[in-house]
């Protein structure tokens, strides 16, 4: 297995967290990256937010003194304003990586024409590539898609053409489209097909990886050159060190015992509370988790309701203290974890599928959504 390299950058191991809103903060990211290598991206961040300098944008990319290479993601569907976020992230020596969001499926994005509505408009994501590129020097530039809109509208290919074309670092492939949202399982067949037609640049996989050993299958099967990991880390920021020691071959699996998770869980909190800068938001912000950390374990339903309803993180900790901390792993906690719902339809502009060729650019207001991939 080789490292990773975007441009001049060289990641080892090939391993990526995924880029995830509300998720994939500072905090998360250095409990991820304290388990093992790779490349940790942080929330998606709009375009036009961080050209207008908006003060909650900025306070979305501080990154850990120690955290190297620092990767932002953006989202955008105006050419010129992604240009200009990619200018000031160079010029500001704001990241060392930035990556484009083209996968989000969420309607108040979709009927705009953004997220994964957007590369079916080819000349369009090709007129952002070009200025997200030409605006950023020696920063790499990679892109992340979903396959198309649905089956019948495609695009991942001929996305993958014009990222070579246009000078893109890398490209991430998640294998549903986007009327699949969640639903489903992911392509991985895409993914082959992606590597097989584009052999210039790295192409990335994603969706579905669970466990290293996933990881390691999907390499094996769709011969990509890394794996973008989501969902699977969600309660599990030490999936990574098990990622790290399968890509050095190392068969070894972390299985924390309850005690271990609580500690985790503290840390994880604790983390929060220092970058929000306000303990309540903190508290509030990762009630979310509480699930996916104690999945599989047998932990009491009014136990379990009072950790995700936790307003202090004194709350927190006493219920931390009640858990058995002698619980060992439980077998079958593996599973998904997370999004998983189909969607019936995608959302896009009036007669947007008239014309893949157009250059039309969606409004502002496709901007306004702050979330979602
Ligand atoms: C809560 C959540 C938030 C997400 N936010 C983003 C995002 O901001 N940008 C993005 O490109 N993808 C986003 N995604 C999609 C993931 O990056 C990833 O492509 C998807 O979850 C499939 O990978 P997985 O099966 O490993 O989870 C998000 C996914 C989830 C579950």
């Amino acid at each position: 297995m080789e490292s990773l390299k975007l441009g001049s950058l060289e990641v080892w191991p090939p391993i990526v967290l995924a880029p995830m809103a509300g998720i994939t903060n500072a905090p998360f990211r250095t409990l991820c990256r304290e388990q093992g290598g790779g490349l940790f991206v942080c929330e998606m961040i709009t375009t036009r937010a961080l050209v207008e300098r908006n003060a909650k944008t900025f306070k979305m990319i501080r990154f850990d003194p120690a955290e190297q290479p620092r990767s932002i993601q953006l989202y955008g569907v105006d050419p010129v304003t992604v240009g200009k976020a990619v200018r000031m992230i160079a010029d500001e020596d704001l990241a060392d990586h930035v990556d484009l969001n083209f996968g989000c499926p969420v309607p108040k994005v979709t009927r705009r024409g953004g997220g994964s509505a957007l590369p079916y408009k080819r000349n369009l994501l090709r007129a952002i590539l070009r200025e997200a590129v030409r605006n950023a020097g020696a920063l790499p530039v990679t892109m992340k898609m979903r396959k198309g809109i649905d089956d019948d509208h495609l695009t991942y290919l001929d996305a993958g053409r014009i990222a070579v074309e246009e000078g893109v670092s890398a490209i991430a492939l998640h294998g549903r489209t986007a009327v699949q949202h969640y639903g489903g399982t992911a392509d991985w067949e895409a993914i082959a097909r992606l590597k097989e037609a584009v052999t210039e640049i790295p192409v990335l996989g994603n969706g579905d990886v669970w466990s290293a050993a996933d990881a390691m299958r999907m390499m094996d099967e769709t011969g990509c050159d890394g794996v973008v990991v989501g969902r699977g880390c969600l309660g599990r920021p030490w999936l990574f060190r098990d990622l790290a020691a399968a890509c050095e071959g190392d068969r070894e699996r972390v299985r924390p015992s309850l005690g271990e998770v609580a500690a985790t869980m503290d840390r994880h909190a604790t983390l929060l509370a220092e970058c929000f800068d306000s303990e309540p938001h903190a508290v509030a912000d990762f009630r979310k988790h509480v699930g996916w950390y104690l999945k599989g374990f047998t932990v009491g339903s009014d136990l379990r309701r009072r950790l995700a309803t936790s307003v202090t993180l004194a709350d927190l900790r006493q219920g931390l203290s009640e858990l058995d901390p002698a619980q060992p792993w439980p077998e079958g906690a593996d599973g998904p974890r997370g999004k998983s719902n189909p969607r019936d339809r995608v959302h896009l502009p009036a007669g947007w599928l008239d014309d893949p060729y157009d250059l039309a650019v969606p409004g502002a207001d496709a901007e306004l959504d702050t979330s979602g991939g």
